[in-house]
């Protein structure tokens, strides 16, 4: 069996990976467009950072594994093709800002019609608004050879950066979706069952219509991006009433019927998906004339943007009121620890708030290359003369970032920043030296011992 997969994002290429991995019986070629990205994936040094992706892609790579820009071939070749392009939020026209931009989808579809001299089974692996299986149908079947067929399935992925592996060998479902009523559906998702039955115990696979595939994967990111929201809110109430929302967390977390995950309140919610389904959801409620649901969970996001402009003008109001010229150590830019990623990043709203304020921001991040950083921020690395930009000094050493700083500020969760000598740290820093602990992670008691004045979140 042969396997294709147009887009080799974060989820294209280590989804892929482990199925190369698992399945050593099936090739499996990743194609992109962007050539500087697949020539990324043919060196040692991946174009994404994920704790164990080098050891899995290094197994199976030139094995059975394969990235190319080749697309016209691995399209050609294949029985399988999963397509898992970015669907990002449309910024134009109607649906703006809120609704999915399908264009790299269907530019997808018109191609596996082109190239195709063969039935086969279409994947939908990116996250798409509910029904798009039937527009990808309509392309794929108005686009090729006449008495072809195209099985589309749904088969979103539930990976989270940072523990990308983890998720991909032992995922607690994986979810198809697909023509249950006809014969050559469902021998289409009998396919592709038996592929992830390769590691995925039997009873882990979920088999559902196409429908309810694509509209969970919605639903599920709203419900856990709905979590963070709803203790979000709480922190605020908690720092205004003396209760502590780690301890409140952890006291609602062990009612089974609550559970413990995904209530660590924090400086917000970033990642390239939460914001942007959750949009996708809004909007596809409203399109189908429900405006009090698309209301409900526009408030998710509502909360989210409150929770990061709420930090950012905490440090401004502690440093009070000014932080013009001040230097302020933002340890972290990742949208959370183990991740390069920096998409929707809370680190990227509160350092243009405090850019907007003429703060001078010294950012260390283990993974985030400066380039992403000046990006995200919109700034530029010099200014129209040739010298540096004096308002950001990205910093290789968290010691040096802190050197000098008014205020530090925890943007992630990084393990390495809860180790660190505060004792240096504060000797180096202006007083009073506070620490804005935007994802409660060090030890406050230690810190205020030392000296720090600390704001944590929910505290
Ligand atoms: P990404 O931007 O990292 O990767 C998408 C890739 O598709 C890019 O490398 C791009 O060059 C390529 N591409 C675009 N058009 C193409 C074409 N016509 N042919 C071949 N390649 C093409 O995006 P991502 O983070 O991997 O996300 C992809 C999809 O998966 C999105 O729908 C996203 O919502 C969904 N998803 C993402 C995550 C996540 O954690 N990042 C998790 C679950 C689902
Ligand atoms: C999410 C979903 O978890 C995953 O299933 C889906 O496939 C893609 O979207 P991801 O965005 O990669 O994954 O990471 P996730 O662990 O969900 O974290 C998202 C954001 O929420 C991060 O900024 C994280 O720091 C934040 N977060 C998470 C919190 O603030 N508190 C929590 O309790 C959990």
């Amino acid at each position: 069996m042969k396997i294709c997969c147009l887009g080799a994002g974060y989820v294209g290429g280590p989804t892929m990976a482990m199925i190369a991995y698992k399945c050593p019986d099936i090739t499996v070629t990743v194609a992109d467009i962007n050539e500087a990205r697949i020539n990324a994936w043919n060196s040692d040094e991946l174009p994404v950072f994920e704790p164990g992706l080098d050891e899995v892609v290094h197994a199976a790579r030139g094995r059975n594994l394969f990235f190319t820009t080749d697309k016209v071939t691995a399209i050609k070749e294949a029985d399988i093709i999963f397509v898992s392009v970015g669907t990002p939020t449309k910024t134009y026209g109607a649906g703006a800002g809120k609704a999915a931009d399908l264009k790299y989808i269907e530019l997808c579809a018109r191609d596996i019609a082109q190239y195709s001299d063969r039935s086969k089974i279409v994947v939908e692996k990116s996250t798409l608004p509910v029904r798009t299986a039937q527009g990808l149908k309509t392309v794929l079947e108005a686009n090729s050879t006449p008495g072809l067929d195209f099985q589309v399935l749904s088969n979103p992925e539930f990976l989270a950066e940072g523990t990308a592996i983890e998720d991909l060998s032992k995922p607690d479902r994986v979810l198809i979706g697909g023509d249950e009523d006809s014969e050559a559906g469902r021998k289409a998702i009998q396919t592709l069952v038996d592929v992830y039955a390769n590691w995925v115990d039997r009873d882990r696979i979920i088999t559902t219509n196409l429908w309810s595939s694509e509209l969970s994967k919605l639903v599920a990111n709203a419900f856990l991006a709905q979590r963070i929201s709803s203790i979000n809110s709480i922190s605020a109430l908690c720092e205004r009433t003396g209760a502590n929302v780690d301890q409140v967390a952890y006291a609602i977390g062990t009612d089974s019927r609550i559970g413990p995950k995904f209530l660590k309140a924090s400086v917000g919610f970033g990642g390239s998906c939460f914001q942007k389904d959750i949009l996708n959801l809004v909007y596809l409620c409203e399109y189908f004339g429900l405006p009090d649901v698309a209301a409900y969970w526009e408030q998710v996001i509502v909360m989210n943007d409150w929770q990061k402009s709420r930090f950012s003008q905490k440090i401004v109001s502690t440093l009070f009121n000014t932080v013009n010229g001040k230097r302020i150590a933002m340890l972290g830019f990742a949208f959370k620890k183990d991740t390069n990623d920096t998409r929707e990043t809370a680190a990227m709203y509160v350092g243009r708030d405090l850019l907007d304020e003429q703060a001078v921001l010294a950012i260390h991040d283990p993974k985030v290359s400066p380039e992403q950083m000046f990006k995200d921020l919109k700034e530029s690395r010099t200014d129209a003369d040739g010298n540096p930009n004096k308002q950001i000094d990205v910093c290789e050493d968290p010691y040096a970032a802190a050197k000098g700083a008014h205020g530090l500020a925890i943007m992630t969760e990084w393990d390495s920043f809860k180790d660190l000598d505060f004792q240096k740290i504060y000797d180096g820093m202006y007083k009073p030296a506070f620490v804005f602990d935007g994802r409660n992670i060090l030890d406050h008691e230690k810190l205020r011992k030392i000296g720090f004045e600390v704001f944590a979140i929910g505290r």
